[in-house]
């Protein structure tokens, strides 16, 4: 099929769930993705954040290969070997005990929730006066299904699908009085991205996210940090929250995890761990031999090529580069991110929509989040020539928008 067949099929027989631009990829190498047409782009979005190694890595493509000769699928009823070297690895790098394996961010999150809400059950059943509301940040992103989407701050994404789950409150993000004001011994646990993806690309604040884990222990009420978007090198530690030197009761993690198959991990302490009990919980899929062989194998080549390192110095590279350019440009009000989790924040919605698709003419992927915020999520193999590309692009689009601007203000003077 064709570019405009598969866009009439679709438009014919799909849920209209995706705005989708019109281009047709079919194949990938590195950070570039290639069109029907064999043109390239460069991609610095990766799927949003899952493509951590690129494209076409050896490492994930031999993985594949050799894993899916021997076995791709089992179930959850009998051992393989790749949960418990998955395992090894993640409880290592997260500083956690005990992990879930799943098959994406939301289903994580859901795990996260009811961990949350079993451990309050086992704790009141001790004798502990511990509640079952959950609060939640303001500009949040924790995922669709029914669960995360109730502990997701837009309304948009919750208002069709009332009544979502009841018991969420929202504190104002990096408010930490708001936070005291609504925390209470009714909580079981506080809910948050360390650096908040969809919502911005905004970092917690130490003294927050601190506030945050001390309430939380004052009561036994769990801290629950979302990785999946930060997590698993992006910032260029393993978790985002490991910049703060603050420990979570609870992470999850998905997106990069397995370089591109869908597969997820909630991780917790071993006193949280102790509320599972065998049919509690459960996935067909999740932790399926060929996800965990790939995730296995993201995380070795991470290390084998120094990529943490990498992303910190790419990361900051590109940071320091487009504060130059917002030097510059009016036009740019905020730079700011962590790694190769970078955004640019602009004045204005139209001025950001506009910029993606000039962007996307110029055969370079980003996207648009939070309304002004130009997000950057490319793979950790991503170098500093690419940066200068973005940059190039960049400074052309907002050179031209300001004399459109100027020309525009200049004709409207001459009108009165
Ligand atoms: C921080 C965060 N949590 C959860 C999710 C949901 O993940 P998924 O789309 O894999 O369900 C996302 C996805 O963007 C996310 O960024």
């Amino acid at each position: 099929m064709k570019l405009e067949e598969v866009r009439a099929a679709e438009a014919r027989l799909l849920l209209s769930t995706y705005d989708r631009s019109p281009i047709f990829f079919i194949g990938g190498e590195g950070v570039d993705l290639i069109d029907e047409k064999g043109e390239r782009y460069l991609d610095l979005l990766s799927g949003i954040g899952v493509n951590a190694l690129g494209c076409g890595h050896p490492a994930i493509v031999d993985t594949i290969a050799r894993q899916s000769r021997a076995l791709i699928h089992i179930s959850n009823l009998y051992y393989h070997e790749g949960q418990a070297e998955l395992a090894l690895r993640l409880t290592e790098r997260t500083g956690l005990d005990r992990v879930f394996f799943c098959n994406s961010g939301t289903e994580a999150w859901e795990g996260a929730l009811k961990l949350a809400r079993a451990h309050a059950g086992l704790r009141r059943s001790e004798g502990a006066k511990i509640g079952t509301r959950f609060l939640a940040l303001e500009q949040s992103f924790h995922g669709r299904t029914l669960g995360s989407v109730s502990t997701t701050f837009k309304e948009k994404y919750r208002e069709p699908f009332g009544p979502v789950v009841p018991g969420v409150e929202f504190v104002r993000f990096n408010d930490t009085e708001d936070l005291r004001a609504k925390f209470s011994d009714d909580v079981c646990a506080i809910l948050v991205e360390a650096i908040q993806g969809e919502g911005g690309v905004r970092p917690l604040t130490q003294e927050f996210f601190a506030e945050a884990r001390a309430l939380a222990s004052s009561t036994g009420a769990l801290l629950i940090v979302d990785e999946i978007q930060a997590g698993m090198g992006r910032t260029g530690r393993w978790c985002a929250y490991q910049h703060y030197g603050i420990q979570p009761d609870v992470t999850t993690l998905a997106k990069p995890l397995a370089g591109g198959l869908p597969l997820g991990a909630v991780l917790c302490t071993e006193e949280v761990a102790r509320v599972m009990h065998a049919g509690m919980h459960g996935t067909t899929f999740g932790g399926g031999p060929l996800a965990c062989a790939v995730a296995v194998a993201v995380i070795d080549t991470i290390e084998k090529e120094g990529l943490l390192a990498h992303v910190t110095e790419v990361g900051d590279y590109f940071q320091q580069q487009l504060r130059e350019l917002a030097a510059r440009h009016d036009a740019i009000l905020d730079v700011r991110g962590k790694g190769l989790m970078v955004a640019a924040e602009l004045d204005s919605a139209e001025l950001a929509k506009a910029a993606v698709g000039e962007m996307l003419k110029r055969h370079i992927l980003i996207n648009c989040t939070s309304e002004t915020v130009l997000r950057f999520l490319p793979a950790y193999i991503l170098e500093r020539k690419h940066v200068d590309t973005a940059i190039v692009a960049l400074d052309e689009i907002f050179t031209e928008h300001a004399a459109y601007a100027t020309a525009h203000s200049q004709k409207g003077d001459a009108h009165g």
